[in-house]
């Protein structure tokens, strides 16, 4: 089964800026490390059907793929070219053969109802354009008593983006980043009003101090790529005036948060889950 592709501007860009990103998707062990914790928490077995929506290099893919066997079968699906070529070139060299990726936008997949026994999306949902429609839309394809599983951030988390939108809030600039799953709260409404039930939050703190200067370096103000969830991106607004006064004003709030071991980057993660009715 292959889907047509075709991307509106929004997530043309998004799948641009990952096709660039993709060659060193992989490097440290950050996103390993969250995207294990994902499959870990969903305690899946051999023989099971999974979906991995917008699995980028494949990690959640690869290791579910590893636990259902060859009895299972695991689908990978993302906008980007460049991060399924990765997915494809680390799956060829581990010689699976009970995974598949496929280009694919997350909000208009047409699987048969009922087909998967797990879906998970990693770091990837603030990215849709609609994200009550596509769990909406991937409700359908879980199996009775099937498996949701997303990461989601807290609007509290990632230092350089909640100073960016602090400051940017100023210039009349409002950035959703990681609002709309930013608390346990809007998870559980996103989830139940999606028609899912035996909703399970883990929330865990991935955080840690960095050095000023890394802070400083995690301005996402200058617009040049896509931000979730708003197109056109809002920050092109500003003239280069505004950004340069803001940027200024980025690195003096971020000063003043430097403390003896560096600057706190909070990393709060959502592990949700929700199943769909038996
Ligand atoms: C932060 S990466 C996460 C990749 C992977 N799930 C992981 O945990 O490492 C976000 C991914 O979402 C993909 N993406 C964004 N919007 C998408 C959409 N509408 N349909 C499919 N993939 C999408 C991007 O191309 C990118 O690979």
């Amino acid at each position: 089964m292959s889907y047509p592709i075709e991307l509106d501007e929004y997530k043309q860009q998004v799948a641009d800026l990952y096709s660039h990103r993709s060659s060193n998707y992989d490097d440290g062990d950050w996103h390993p490390r969250i995207a294990h914790r994902l499959v870990e928490y969903a305690q899946l077995s051999q023989g099971q059907q999974i979906l991995d929506i917008a699995t980028g290099t494949g990690m959640v893919a690869i290791e579910a793929a590893q636990i259902v066997g060859n009895e299972g079968q695991v689908i990978g699906i993302d906008i980007s070219t460049g991060m399924l070529e990765q997915a494809r070139r680390k799956v060829e060299l581990l010689g699976f053969c009970n995974i598949e990726f496929r280009l694919a936008d997350a909000e208009v997949l047409d699987f048969p109802l009922n087909t998967f026994d797990c879906i998970f999306c990693s770091s990837a949902l603030i990215w849709m354009s609609d994200l009550l429609g596509a769990l909406q839309l991937w409700h359908q394809f879980l199996k009775p008593g099937g498996l949701l599983g997303f990461h989601a951030f807290a609007d509290t988390a990632f230092v350089g983006g909640t100073i960016t939108q602090k400051v940017l809030e100023k210039y009349g600039v409002s950035l959703l980043f990681s609002k709309p799953t930013g608390t346990v709260e809007k998870c559980h409404n996103l989830l139940q009003q999606a028609g899912f039930e035996a909703i399970d939050i883990q929330s865990e703190q991935d955080g840690g101090y960095i050095s000023l200067e890394k802070a400083k370096g995690m301005w996402t103000g200058n617009g040049s790529s896509p931000v979730p969830g708003q197109y056109p991106n809002p920050i092109l607004q500003l003239s280069s005036e505004q950004l340069a006064q803001a940027k200024i004003e980025f690195d003096t709030e971020l000063e003043a948060l430097q403390t003896e071991q560096g600057v706190w980057n909070d990393i709060t993660i959502f592990y949700t889950f929700g199943k769909k009715a038996a």
